[in-house]
């Protein structure tokens, strides 16, 4: 029997993407150039649709017509070896989908190598990780909406559902889809530091024991908070380590990586001139962390003098579980307006409240706010941000005093909360009409002939400061 959809990588995401395919009655040939990972699929799909061709011409012959074919090889210059093997194979019309975290510029170069040949390239953001491919992703294609006509079925029926439909769309043209995915992955990492700092307060601010945080973080998720990565902290923080007993998480090293998806995002807004300071801190954070041997040597010039502060547990946690609020909005903020800002230079056409409606389940960033976040942006489709949203004025302003109070808790007490007070930094300079940048345009006068606008008549003026 012809396969349906053909796919090539068989590691974790891509064994358990054709599992899931298998699942919902779609026949799928898989193909990976390790013989182990062959075996592991005909082994582990026995009974199932499956079948497992042992070269690249066996795969390409095993398809429909067109072939739908997805690449689930690590990003970089894999990417494109597998498409110079396998495109001479393929005709005008066979849809070849990268479900991996590729860089968006190298998805449009490909779309401009591949076009000539009629072949549909789609470049498609995958999230959920594992288990997600397993059950049901959040997919982000983008490319070729012909292409896309003939994937939408089987993606439809693989992806993660909510109330509002499966969490697949096409996302837009061009790269829109690993864009949007980059994107994402900035605010995962915006919202991941997020929780990191709150834990760290309540920890060392708070004295709250480790039965107490998971607890805490256990009952938020049954809050406005509910979202997948507070659901994956309490599960964190509930898990013991075998060896010592002891919760596991205290026993890991605080030395957090990254493949890069973060800065991309970080890199990307600059060139795009989108202020995202939450997401760039979570970043640097990353970087921080890794100076491990640095911080020790530091920490050791400068000892903490003693903290008096008392703090009353009950308010400090109510403080931290609004700026969690506040954070994740600000995070979600500033990665939706980077993503209006690239749909609009790089003529993407991406409807953003049908990101959010697919970003509502299997993804990492999923969480119950996105359903305010969509009715921002189905009120106004041209939102430039959601902090100028009537649907989410009177949260800011009930929610932000907390978070300064809890701040200022942080910085008195040294504790690290530089994601929290750079999301409140960013909304109290979003928010004020009148910043102190004319002295900068002043000042750039003054030693470099920049020139500056005035307040009370258009122009270009010029100085002569001296
Ligand atoms: C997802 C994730 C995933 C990402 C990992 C690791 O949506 O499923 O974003 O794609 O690769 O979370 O990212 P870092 O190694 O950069 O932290």
């Amino acid at each position: 029997m012809p396969a349906e959809f053909g796919m090539i990588g068989l590691g974790t995401m891509g064994h358990n993407l054709v599992l899931n395919m298998a699942d919902k009655g779609f026949t799928v040939c898989g193909y990976d150039r390790n013989p182990d990972q062959q075996k592991r699929l005909a082994e582990e799909s026995a009974g199932k649709p499956v079948q497992v061709a042992r070269t690249m011409q066996e795969l390409v012959d095993s398809l429909t017509i067109p072939r739908r074919i997805m690449l689930l090889v690590p990003a970089g210059k894999i990417v494109d070896a597998v498409i110079d093997e396998v495109s001479p194979l393929l005709q005008p019309g066979d849809i070849l989908i990268d479900g991996g975290n590729s860089h968006f510029t190298d998805t449009d170069k490909r779309i401009e190598r591949l076009t000539p040949t009629g072949i549909h390239f789609t470049g498609m953001g995958v999230s959920g990780g594992e288990d997600g491919a397993r059950s049901g992703p959040s997919m982000m294609p983008g490319g070729s909406a012909a292409g896309y006509a003939e994937l939408k079925n089987i993606l439809e029926k693989i992806a993660a559902k909510t109330e509002d439909g499966p969490c697949v769309t096409f996302t837009g043209n061009g790269s829109a889809g690993h864009y949007t995915k980059m994107v994402h992955n900035g605010i995962e990492y915006a919202m991941m530091q997020l929780i990191s700092e709150v834990y760290g307060i309540l920890k060392n601010s708070g004295g709250l024991t480790h039965s107490a945080l998971q607890a805490i973080f256990t009952g938020w998720n049954k809050t406005e908070l509910q979202s997948f990565l507070v659901e994956t902290t309490a599960a964190v923080l509930a898990k013991k380590d075998e060896e010592t007993s002891h919760p596991l998480v205290e026993m890991i090293l605080d030395k957090a990586k990254q493949k890069g998806t973060g800065m991309w995002t970080s890199q990307s807004a600059m060139d795009l001139n989108v202020p995202l300071p939450t997401i760039d801190v979570a970043v640097s954070m990353r970087y921080l962390s890794a100076m491990k041997e640095e911080r020790i040597c530091a920490g050791e010039k400068y000892p903490l003098s003693k903290n008096n502060t008392t703090v009353n547990q009950q308010e400090l946690i109510a403080h931290c579980k609004n700026a969690l609020h506040f954070g994740f909005l600000i995070s979600y903020a500033q990665g939706l307006q980077l993503l209006s800002a690239a749909s609009a230079a790089y003529k993407y056409e991406i409807n953003i409240a049908e990101i959010i409606r697919i970003w509502k389940g299997g993804c990492i960033i999923r969480s119950v706010l996105l359903n305010d976040l969509q009715k921002a942006y189905q009120q106004d489709a041209a939102l430039t941000n959601i902090i100028q949203s009537p649907v989410f004025q009177p949260v800011f302003k009930q929610l932000q005093n907390d978070v300064a109070s809890l701040t200022i808790l942080a910085i008195t007490a040294h504790q690290p909360v530089a994601a929290l007070s750079a999301s409140l930094q960013y909304f109290i300079a979003y928010s004020t009409a009148r910043l102190p940048a004319n002295l900068v345009q002043a000042q750039r006068d003054y030693f470099g002939a920049h020139t500056y606008e005035r307040i009370d008549k258009p122009g270009s003026f010029h100085t002569d400061w001296n």
